[in-house]
């Protein structure tokens, strides 16, 4: 975000010069805006993000866009590792009559999903959805932790310092959380249904076989302006 735009959230956050300059100097000390100022916008969406909270980035908003598509109007979806529930709020934004559940491992993130107005369950991927949903969704899309432990270092200063390390972390090739999403999107998905994930690099390679063996494919490869890597998009096949 350029700097006047920053300056400008600030100024509207402010509420007087003693506030805004304490605002300030929690920017200046590296953390996120959306910590500093408690809001970001996701998809057109006003977010809530409290401290310690994931920041949903924009580079998701084509995700969230790809999960609405494949989204009846009186559909399910399910959110995995929702964070402040921004994907999940969008969804819901989009298909008012359908229902859509988070999930999330950080109860402050669980917390601040709920002041979303998610609808959320507490605990490891999919393991918090209720039994009877089973085969039932329609989409299933997450944002997991995907970062190649290895890589954390370069991520730019307001998330390597500040963002938890839960939120970040995928393990030595970034596929510790990816894999287990993969297998649940099976178990999860009606046939016919979508799972849609972030990830980059050349991860999409790397999951193809837990791809095939959770019964998904084929797999579409959501790529950015750049040509790189931001997604992939996978339908539950008929049968499995
Ligand atoms: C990269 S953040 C994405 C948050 C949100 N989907 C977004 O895009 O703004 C990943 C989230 O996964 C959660 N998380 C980490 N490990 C988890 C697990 N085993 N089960 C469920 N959630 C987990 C973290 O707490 C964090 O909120």
């Amino acid at each position: 975000m350029a700097a006047e735009e920053e300056a400008d959230e600030l100024l509207a956050a402010g509420g007087g010069p003693a506030r805004l300059e304490r605002l300030l100097a929690l920017r200046v000390a590296g953390e996120p805006l959306a910590w500093v100022t408690g809001v970001t916008t996701f998809a057109g969406h006003r977010v809530v993000v409290h401290r310690g909270v994931y920041v949903p980035r924009w580079q998701s908003e084509a995700l969230v866009a790809r999960a609405i598509e494949h989204l009846p109007g009186d559909g399910l979806a399910v959110d995995l590792c929702t964070g402040s529930g921004a994907l999940a709020l969008a969804l819901a934004r989009a298909r008012p009559q359908a229902r859509v559940l988070g999930t999330d491992l950080d109860p402050a993130a669980c917390r601040c999903a709920a002041a979303n107005g998610v609808e959320v369950h507490a605990g490891h991927l999919a393991d918090p959805v209720p039994e009877g949903l089973t085969g039932q969704v329609d989409v299933v899309v997450g944002v997991v932790p995907y970062v190649p432990t290895a890589a954390l270092d370069l991520l730019p200063r307001d998330a390597r310092d500040h963002e938890p390390r839960l939120a970040l972390d995928g393990g030595p090739d970034g596929l510790d959380l990816l894999r287990p999403a993969v297998e649940a999107a099976g178990t999860l998905l009606r046939p016919g249904g979508a799972l849609l994930l972030e990830l980059g690099g050349e991860q999409d390679t790397a999951l193809a076989p837990t791809l095939t063996s959770a019964g998904l494919g084929p797999t579409r490869r959501l790529v950015d302006e750049d040509g790189e890597l931001r997604g992939i998009e996978a339908r539950r096949r008929d049968g499995v």
